[in-house]
């Protein structure tokens, strides 16, 4: 296997095993660095001098996304996959009865939602050019409206929703320009999204990875009319 794949929010968790993982497999790739001492990604380059680009990206911000794209652009002629990993969790503590932070809303939607059609606004005449010309929207279980269970967590589950309908926008516009969307709930992972290390998730990023690396191959010619929201941990096509 072979391509180039460029991986935002990429600094660990899910994102920096997606970018490992495609290191291995022969990819070269472009990783999205949000935080300004990433350890993890200064030592993955010193293995993968040749194959790994670390790119400065806040996928909140529209000038660090055109930045972003200027440095992908002097050095690659294509993107064949996009993976817009990047996102938080926001407050997920007030119900309804509190005084909710709206500012918390807000700052949620630009990172889950606003941040993915950023990267495609921007990457899009590079994806046209790939090989592959796929878009990985990770979202999660809390965007589906048809398995909701929650009462609140209304930045996150509400900006995950809006991701899952931009997908199906971006789908019915690139259609025939022959891009395949997928939409992605990961699992439950032991990853730092709630400012610690989630000892009771069950799955590791590196596994999380591997099972969306080998779904991405087995998914990329669904033919389905609107992207599959895939569940990662059983392949079954989440209801929107
Ligand atoms: N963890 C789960 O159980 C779970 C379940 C369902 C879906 N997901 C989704 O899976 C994806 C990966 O999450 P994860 O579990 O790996 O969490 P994570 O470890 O917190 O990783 C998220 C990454 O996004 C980065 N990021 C935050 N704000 C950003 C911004 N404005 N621009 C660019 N990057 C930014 C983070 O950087 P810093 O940490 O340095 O701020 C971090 O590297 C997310 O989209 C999440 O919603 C996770």
């Amino acid at each position: 296997m072979s391509g180039i794949v460029f991986v935002t929010g990429a600094d660990h968790g899910l994102g920096y095993a997606l970018c490992e993982k495609y290191l291995q497999l022969g990819f070269s790739v472009a990783a999205g660095k949000f935080f300004e001492d990433s350890v993890n990604l200064i030592e993955l380059k010193r293995v993968y001098s040749d194959s790994l680009e670390i790119i400065n990206l806040d996928v909140s911000e529209t000038e660090s996304v055109k930045n972003a794209y200027s440095c992908f652009k002097s050095k690659f002629s294509h993107l064949d996959i996009l993976i817009n990993n990047a996102g938080i969790l926001g407050d997920i503590t007030k119900t309804i009865y509190d005084e909710i932070d709206y500012d918390d809303i807000v700052r949620t939607f630009q990172v889950n939602a606003l941040g993915p059609l950023r990267m495609v606004n921007y990457f899009l005449p590079l994806i046209l050019k790939g090989n592959r010309k796929l878009i990985v929207n990770i979202s999660s279980e809390a965007g589906s409206i048809g398995n909701c269970y929650r009462k609140n967590w209304f930045g996150y589950t509400m900006s995950k929703c809006a991701l899952n309908m931009e997908s199906a926008l971006l789908q019915n516009e690139l259609r025939d320009r022959g891009v395949r969307i997928l939409l992605f709930h990961p699992g439950w992972l032991k990853t730092m999204m709630e400012g610690k290390l989630n000892e009771k998730a069950p799955t590791l990023p590196e596994e999380a990875a591997e099972r969306i690396i080998y779904h991405i191959d087995s998914f990329k010619d669904h033919k389905g009319y609107l992207p599959p929201y895939i569940n990662n941990d059983n392949s079954e096509i989440l209801p929107w």
